[in-house]
């Protein structure tokens, strides 16, 4: 089952309510692009493709929104949504990518009527999410390729199928080597506070009958050390040009760790997530979120009423840690400033040629 997908009977954007599992699986719809932004945000949907993903179908549930009759109102109406859509979560660049791309194609479009606007947004949306599986699937192929048989694999957060639109990053590489016949087993990090990897990555994994092993957080020095671990595999929200990657807090604690112990440790990751814009991982926007995620699990107070917190969702990994990023386009080393461009490229001349196919520019 898909992540998000586009309900044509109701004209609504539906998705797998992640805040929910493992405990149920529940799929609601949403008919106002301003309540896909609040998905984004309470993290209904979570992970940086996924966030890409509801942000297409976000635009272009905008434009079936909008009243306009003219292709200059509707592109007001769009750029509106897409600032709602871009605040609703700074760290992944997904979602401004993603909004951007749908942006773009109304704004390059010629096309006589608004609604043949409307149709062309939702089918570049639809191209988006399919892409994004294929993509998945790249990635997984060339990830696969540097894990050994018989391998440990230590992996933080969630970046399975839940995380994008289908198969998954970092886990499309554990996936991707299963396939191929390997025999791995995988360390799955809880992931404190919002637990993706306790409740998220192991449920996908006991899904498929990969092996897996919960550990807390803080397990994954010691088995590290004593040489349990043969490479560590995570995800990325942005990408920075120089190979900086920002990822969910305690990814930088494993990449230092990894190093220190002699372990590869690669972050896996479409090229919507490199941003050339920004030179280095000290750019990139952090986010804070509530303190309740800290206070409370499952509901429970596990803190003192009104105790002070800092929840920082993300940390920055600077590139000399990490053995290498894996692309859909092959496995970038450094320097980064040249793989990840040249990367970045054949990836956005890929899209090109498939809106070309498709009629659209
Ligand atoms: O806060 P989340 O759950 O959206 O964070 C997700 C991650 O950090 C993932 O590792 C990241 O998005 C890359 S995965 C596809």
């Amino acid at each position: 089952m898909r992540t998000i997908w586009w309900n044509s009977k109701n004209r609504t954007v539906q998705m797998i309510d992640q805040r929910l599992l493992p405990q149920r699986l529940e799929l609601p719809e949403f008919d106002d692009y301003r309540a896909v932004a609040e998905t984004i945000r309470n993290m209904t949907i979570r992970g940086a493709p996924a966030i890409g993903a509801a942000g297409a179908y976000g635009m272009a549930l905008a434009a079936f929104q909008s009243p306009a009759l003219t292709r200059d109102s509707l592109l007001i109406d769009l750029e509106a949504a897409k600032s709602v859509l871009d605040a609703a979560r700074p760290t992944a660049v997904n979602l401004s990518w993603a909004t951007q791309r749908l942006l773009e194609l109304a704004y390059h479009l010629v096309l006589p009527n608004t609604d043949d606007i409307r149709s062309a947004l939702l089918a570049e949306a639809e191209r988006l999410a399919n892409e994004d599986v294929e993509i998945n699937r790249r990635m997984g192929a060339f990830g696969a390729a540097v894990i050994p048989d018989g391998a440990n694999i230590l992996h933080h957060c969630n970046t399975g199928s839940l995380a994008a639109v289908d198969f998954g990053t970092a886990l499309g590489v554990v996936r991707a080597a299963v396939e191929q016949g390997k025999k791995v087993h995988v360390w799955v990090d809880e992931t404190r506070p919002r637990l993706q990897g306790a409740r998220l990555t192991a449920w996908e994994l006991m899904q498929d009958g990969i092996p897996m092993t919960l550990i807390a957080d803080n397990a994954a020095g010691h088995l590290m050390r004593t040489g349990k671990v043969d490479v560590v595999l995570f995800g990325a929200d942005r990408v920075a040009a120089n190979g900086d990657v920002a990822n969910k807090i305690g990814s930088y604690k494993l990449a230092v760790l990894a190093k220190e112990n002699g372990i590869p440790c690669y972050s896996v990751v479409p090229t919507s997530t490199i941003d050339l814009n920004l030179p280095s991982g000290d750019h990139i926007p952090i986010e804070e979120r509530d303190a309740d995620e800290i206070t409370h699990i499952g509901g429970v107070a596990v803190a003192p009423a009104n105790v002070h917190v800092l929840n920082i969702a993300f940390d920055v990994t600077p590139h000399r840690y990490l053995t290498g990023i894996v692309t859909e386009e092959g496995i970038c080393y450094p320097p980064y400033l040249n793989s990840l461009r040249q990367a970045k490229q054949a990836a956005e001349a890929r899209i090109r040629l498939g809106q070309r196919k498709a009629g659209d520019t």
